[in-house]
């Protein structure tokens, strides 16, 4: 596949390894400065660049989409409306509102759209879901997981900035949602939520206490000025699966009720772990869907809107939000 991107900060050489690794092409660089983003070009050994991501109609098959959080929705709608099957990185939007107003520039051209939740691809998460789903488990009762790092304070940086939609909940907490949401393959009935707020208006830190239909609960954390880890149980009635580093997991381990070791699975990444979500994008593009089944429409917007009630909780606002209700 030719693969465009857009956005050419932090995260993007760990696409552009992937997708190489799987065969495919990286044929563009979209970004908002031409000299920046022919740099990026130049040095990853792409052909071409653009400060205009219009450009990349007729010439990409897909667009990766990796700008901040605030950059995610005006990109991928405009990739979408020139019928650019896109992949845009998590969160798909900054709140519920810009999911809905993605999804449905995807739905109106016909054409894919997949949030780059790339733990939900993993084939580990495979392997628990058969778990839970074998009664291995028993009845799901509890949902630990965590994503905490110490990120250096630059207040206009992207991760401590309101306007590009910074904040731990948003950039990592959604890891540890999206834990739970495949161990109980629900939202929560209810949450309580404490926050430790930055000076800049966004969380710090996380933590979000959830209770689940099937009276199972979890309690979810995350942080970017505190290294939690990043591991994750789910625990039922009849055993328990610890995850370590969950939101990139490679091997999980099965215990009885009692603490015995019943099973493992381990898969090691064959390239760096994006390689499962570059692969769908590919079978989703060949079946001729415009949504995955491994991570559908609804479940981005589910958890957006999830997000949106626990930033309402704890006080978090964003300028998007503002547009959101008008
Ligand atoms: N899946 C994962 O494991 C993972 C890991 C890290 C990050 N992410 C996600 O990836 C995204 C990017 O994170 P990052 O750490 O790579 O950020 P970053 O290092 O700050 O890079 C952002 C890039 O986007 C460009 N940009 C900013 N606004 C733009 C716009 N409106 N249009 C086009 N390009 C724009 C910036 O370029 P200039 O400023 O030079 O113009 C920069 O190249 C975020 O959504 C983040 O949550 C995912």
């Amino acid at each position: 596949m030719r693969w465009g991107i857009v956005g050419h900060g932090g995260i993007a050489p760990t696409f552009i390894e992937a997708a190489r690794g799987v065969g495919h092409d990286l044929v563009a660089v979209a970004g908002r400065d031409a000299s920046r983003a022919s740099d990026f070009a130049r040095d990853h050994a792409i052909g071409w660049s653009t400060d205009d991501l219009r450009d990349l109609a007729g010439r990409v098959e897909a667009a990766y989409v990796c700008t901040p959080h605030d950059g995610h929705r005006d990109a991928s709608i405009t990739l979408l409306e020139a019928n650019v099957p896109v992949l845009c990185e998590k969160p798909l939007g900054v709140n519920a509102h810009q999911v809905e107003q993605m999804v449905e520039a995807s739905r109106v051209s016909g054409t894919l759209l997949m949030e780059a939740m790339w733990t939900r691809h993993l084939p580990v998460m495979a392997a628990c879901g058969d778990w839970i789903r074998q009664g291995r488990l028993g009845n799901v009762q509890m949902v630990e997981a965590d994503f905490g790092f110490v990120a250096p304070y630059t207040p206009s940086g992207r991760l401590w900035s309101t306007n590009s939609a910074g904040g731990s909940l948003l950039d990592v907490g959604i890891y540890p949602l999206t834990m739970a949401d495949l161990a109980y393959k629900s939202l929560p009935l209810s949450f309580e939520a404490d926050a430790v707020m930055s000076p800049t208006g966004v969380d710090a830190r996380i933590s979000v206490t959830a209770k689940y239909p099937n009276g199972g609960s979890a309690i979810l954390r995350s942080a970017i000025d505190l290294d939690l880890g990043q591991g994750a149980r789910i625990v039922g009635t009849e055993g328990r699966i610890e995850i370590p580093d969950f939101w990139q997991a490679e091997r999980a381990t099965l215990f009885s009720a009692v603490g015995e070791k019943v099973d493992e699975v381990e898969h090691p990444h064959r390239i760096n772990g994006f390689e499962y979500q570059i692969t769908e994008m590919a079978r989703c593009l060949d079946y001729g869907t415009i949504e995955s089944p491994v991570i559908p429409h609804a479940r981005s917007a589910a958890l957006a809107d999830l997000m949106d009630q626990i930033r309402s909780h704890v006080g978090v606002v964003y300028p998007a939000d503002t547009e959101a209700v008008l």
